[in-house]
């Protein structure tokens, strides 16, 4: 494995300090599959695995600690794995749990929004996949657009880009959607002490911003993706798995 690389500071110093302080809070989350990864993964791991004829080369956006990303890439065609990630205190885990596999491997601490363009520029790097989980919704919906134009890039040809994020439903507002899923977090979510849960809830109230699937595909073909599918969504249709093809 190469040593984490540091990128450039962030204009994106929430997420980045939320994580940084309280990967632990985070890990609690994980564990008790309060965003149903154990679900989303289990889709993704088979999708990865179909693909098992042709090698591949993967890009892990906000990759965090990598913990469940592993276990979706064993038994995977999978060339390299490149993951990027404000918080250090996630990469420095990233880096251990990424030894269960055993391709070559890049981690970098920085702004994924920072670190894209300047792969674009080296023209050393291009990916097969890249995977987005639960991270692209700290953008705005500007920010958002520019990203996919240039994960477009980043690209090889018959690359896919998988989305793995939090959605709203059409025609449903930002608002609308924090009280929803906050709801949830007050009631569900009962691992997490009361502080955790504060801190969980003003993290979302400050940091997330997601869009409707079909804003998602609109921004996808506008860039020059050629189509997308939904893999999986969970029975509110608020976690949603998509993929865009080249
Ligand atoms: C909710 S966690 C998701 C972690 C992991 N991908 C997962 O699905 O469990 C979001 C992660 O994205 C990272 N993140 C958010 N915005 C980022 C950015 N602009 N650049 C790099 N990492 C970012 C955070 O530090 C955090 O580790």
């Amino acid at each position: 494995m190469n040593k984490p690389q540091l990128a450039q500071t962030s204009a994106f110093s929430e997420p980045c300090e939320y994580f940084n302080d309280n990967w632990q809070t985070y890990q609690k989350i994980l564990q008790n599959n309060y965003m149903e990864h154990r679900e989303i993964y289990s889709v993704l791991h088979k999708f990865l695995v179909s693909r098992s004829q042709k090698p591949f080369k993967l890009l892990d956006l906000g990759c965090g600690d990598a913990s469940l990303a592993v276990p979706a890439l064993i038994d995977t065609s999978i060339q390299a794995y490149y993951g990027i990630d404000l918080a250090q205190a996630a990469i420095a885990l990233a880096a251990d749990n990424l030894g269960a596999i055993s391709c070559p491997k890049t981690l970098v601490a920085g702004d994924f929004t920072a670190v894209i363009p300047q792969l674009i520029n080296a023209q050393q790097e291009r990916f097969d996949i890249i995977l987005a989980s639960f991270s692209l919704h700290h953008l705005h919906l500007e920010q958002k657009d520019d990203l996919i134009g240039h994960l477009y890039q980043l690209l090889n040809r018959e690359g896919v880009l998988l989305l793995i994020d939090i959605v709203r439903q059409e025609g449903e507002d930002r608002t609308t959607y924090i009280e929803r899923y906050l709801k949830r977090v007050r009631q569900d979510w009962t691992a997490l002490t009361p502080q955790e849960v504060a801190s969980v809830e003003t993290h979302i109230a400050t940091s997330d911003f997601p869009e409707t699937q079909t804003m998602l595909q609109q921004l996808t073909l506008n860039r020059g993706f050629s189509r997308s599918e939904c893999l999986y969504q969970n029975e509110f249709g608020s976690s949603q798995l998509l993929c865009f093809y080249k």
